[in-house]
């Protein structure tokens, strides 16, 4: 396992070099991932190259014993460029001209941007190609950051057509698919399609479904185009790409096939403050959420089935969350820790040292600005100590996770409180607080090898996916169904059939209503014997072949089946037609848990989780209470002890669910 770091050399004089990368080494790193945004300072002028610099920085990597990790440049082009080649910038919805001056405003739809992509990423995947002290690269920066994934531009337009009569072969294919009768949207040529600009009413959920579909596509095939030049110059680098946490717009899984791994960016303080619901608390503001960190590493393992890299780890306080408080200490070795626990190979921190001019000043590095040591140099420094190298996460339980049903759901949301990845949370943070490793995989992904699958947001459903589903369960698996699921055809619209569509006969029940629940109303169903409570969503369920397992309390559903549950032979399926708040959700996934044979442990503390990697378990605290460790007699503590502090770890030699916290 490597710890690294990320270097812009450019920013700093050629005489500080050699000491910064001498420090890096000190500090047991091993990647430094450099030349990120470097178009500018490597072709000043069109056709005029400047190379050395960069030369020299992967020399000195490479005379310090560590490799160096590029990265394409294209996330911000040169003035000169977009002055010459205007046409290469997006265009909002609005029709508001994206322009130079930050950074990814350029269409990945531009015939221009894609022959300037290819004139520079040729030429800088041909001057390292035999440069062993290069590891790999890693593609532009954070594909859609800043909301850039959808463009609006003629040229977005002009692909759009193409894409949706490869899609539909006919316009009347797409009539019919779309439903267009509804308020008289029929087309009668792909010529008359448009991208879905500003309307004075809400869009058609057809028309929008197919807009994210082909922009996110779009970025599938220009991020293809990096990574065939790059394995054209040199097919023993590894390609990969670093994506963003809970990130919506671009489906990740798309990009995999692409990619030798994957690897994502990871900056847990801003997280609970910028697209998680709920206040954080105080602990979270100083460590962030263990859940919403750890799905994500799990997203990107889960995305190929092996480890992953964060690209990126927050090195201390950054700049664009709306405060900015000093993480725990601890926190940025908690962190490399909890990300190996699970699955990474490499955690880069971001960045080297506090820059001293530009967009990022307010953003720490692992160095100060005047080149002095920050906590989280020696945060990294221990941990780069104290990882070893490991096997890959063994997950027992998949969560099916997929962008056309977050877009679906998020197109028709049915309430201003529903959210994709909260509810997804819901189910997954009931797994974790068990202490069982998760991977999030595509839902047509093979499902044999696991022991339950969960699938809270199953929306669409078409019969192939129910027939995969259904296999699955003839052979002996577990499924636990989510709201909303099988209510949608991959077109976004409704089932001639009652959900869950296609998969009613499988589940054993159908819906009869639902309804969305502001937090003003009653919310409450009784499951086991005890009183539980739900949010945002209910279906009031007509169990046919199934059983009632979870009844309404509350409301005007009071009475009716609110969770189901069905035994198939050695298989068995539930289906909760409520969105779980914590307990319910704990209760429902323990039973499936053990159903299932999956060993757990009892409910952690609030704070602390625990996950199992090749034989080792970890325990990490995002909490500022300690906890005590009770580990089967005999297992040795590789890192830490019994007694783990706030803000700390602790790794012993043992399978997770023998541990017991306190
Ligand atoms: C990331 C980005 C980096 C830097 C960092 C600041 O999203 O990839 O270039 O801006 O945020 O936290």
């Amino acid at each position: 396992m490597s710890i690294g770091v990320c270097y812009f050399p450019e920013h700093w004089p050629s005489d500080r070099w050699e000491r910064d990368v001498e420090l890096m080494a000190e500090a047991g790193l091993e990647y430094v991932r450099m030349a990120e945004f470097s178009w500018g300072r490597v072709e000043p002028a069109r056709g005029e190259f400047d190379f050395e610099w960069l030369d020299e920085a992967v020399e000195l990597v490479g005379e310090y014993g560590m490799e160096a990790v590029l990265c394409t440049p294209t996330a911000t082009p040169p003035k000169w460029l977009v002055d010459e080649r205007p046409e290469i910038r997006q265009v909002d919805r609005d029709g508001t001209v994206r322009h130079w001056g930050s950074r990814r405003f350029t269409c990945f739809n531009s015939e221009a941007y894609r022959e300037e992509t290819e004139r520079i990423v040729r030429r800088f995947a041909e001057r390292y190609a035999d440069d062993p002290r290069v590891a790999g690269w890693q593609t532009d920066n954070e594909y859609g950051c800043h909301a850039t994934v959808r463009c609006y531009c003629e040229d977005c337009a002009a692909a759009f057509r193409e894409w949706l009569r490869e899609r539909y072969g006919s316009i009347e294919a797409l009539n019919e698919a779309w439903g267009t009768a509804f308020w008289s949207q029929q087309y009668d040529s792909f010529g008359a399609v448009e991208p879905p600009r500003p309307t004075p009413a809400e869009q058609h959920p057809s028309r929008l479904l197919d807009y994210y579909r082909f922009s996110s596509d779009s970025v599938a095939a220009y991020n293809r185009l990096h990574a065939d030049l790059l394995r054209e110059a040199n097919d023993d680098w590894f390609v990969t790409h670093n994506f963003m946490g809970d990130f919506g717009e671009l489906d990740a899984h798309a990009l995999a096939d692409d990619l030798d791994f994957l690897a994502w960016d990871s900056y847990p303080t801003g997280f609970v403050q910028d697209r998680r619901q709920g206040e954080p608390t105080a602990d979270e503001l100083r460590a962030g959420d263990p859940d919403e960190v750890g799905m994500n590493h799990d997203l990107y393992r889960g995305a190929k089935r092996r480890p992953f890299w964060v690209m990126e780890q927050q090195p201390g306080d950054v700049n664009w969350p709306p405060h900015a408080p000093q993480p725990a200490d601890g926190a940025m070795r908690l962190w490399a820790h909890h990300a190996v626990a699970h699955g990474a190979d490499a955690v880069l921190y971001f960045r080297w040292r506090r820059c001293r001019e530009g967009q990022e000043q307010y953003h720490a590095g692992l160095r100060k600005a005047d080149g002095s040591p920050d906590r989280g140099y020696r945060e990294a420094g221990r941990a780069a100590d104290e990882l070893f190298d490991l096997g890959p996460v063994d997950a027992p339980v998949a969560v099916l996770h997929d962008y056309e049903n977050l877009w679906a759901t998020e197109i028709q949301p049915h309430s201003p409180d529903w959210d994709y990845w909260a509810h997804l949370r819901a189910y997954y943070a009931a797994i974790r607080r068990h202490g069982v490793q998760a991977d999030l995989v595509h839902p047509d992904a093979d499902l044999a090898e696991y022991d339950l699958v969960v699938a809270p947001a199953l929306h669409l459903v078409d019969p192939a996916r129910a027939d995969a589903l259904r296999s699955y369960v003839a052979d002996g698996g577990r499924v636990v169904f989510g709201a909303r699921t099988g209510v949608k055809d991959p077109a976004n619209k409704l089932h001639d059939a009652p959900a869950p569509g296609p998969l009613a006969d499988l589940v054993g029940a159908t819906v009869d209503r639902h309804e969305s629940l502001p937090a003003t109303l009653e919310t409450a169903v009784a499951y086991d014997g005890e009183t539980y409570d739900y949010r945002t969503w209910a279906e009031w369920l007509a169990p046919d072949d199934a059983a009632a397992a979870a009844t309404h309390e509350s409301g005007v559903a009071a009475g009716r089946p609110a969770v189901t549950e069905r035994e198939l032979g050695a298989g068995a399926v539930t289906y909760c037609g409520v969105w779980p708040e914590p307990p319910l959700a704990d209760a429902l996934l323990a039973d499936a848990l053990d159903a299932a044979g999956v060993p757990r442990t009892d409910r952690l503390p609030e704070s602390v989780r625990v996950a199992e990697r090749d034989g080792y378990a970890w325990v990490t605290n995002f909490g500022s209470d300690p906890v005590e460790v009770d580990a089967p007699a005999g297992a040795a503590f590789v890192v830490g002890g019994e007694t783990v502090e706030g803000f700390d770890v602790a790794v012993v030699e043992a399978r997770a669910a023998d541990l017991e916290l306190g």
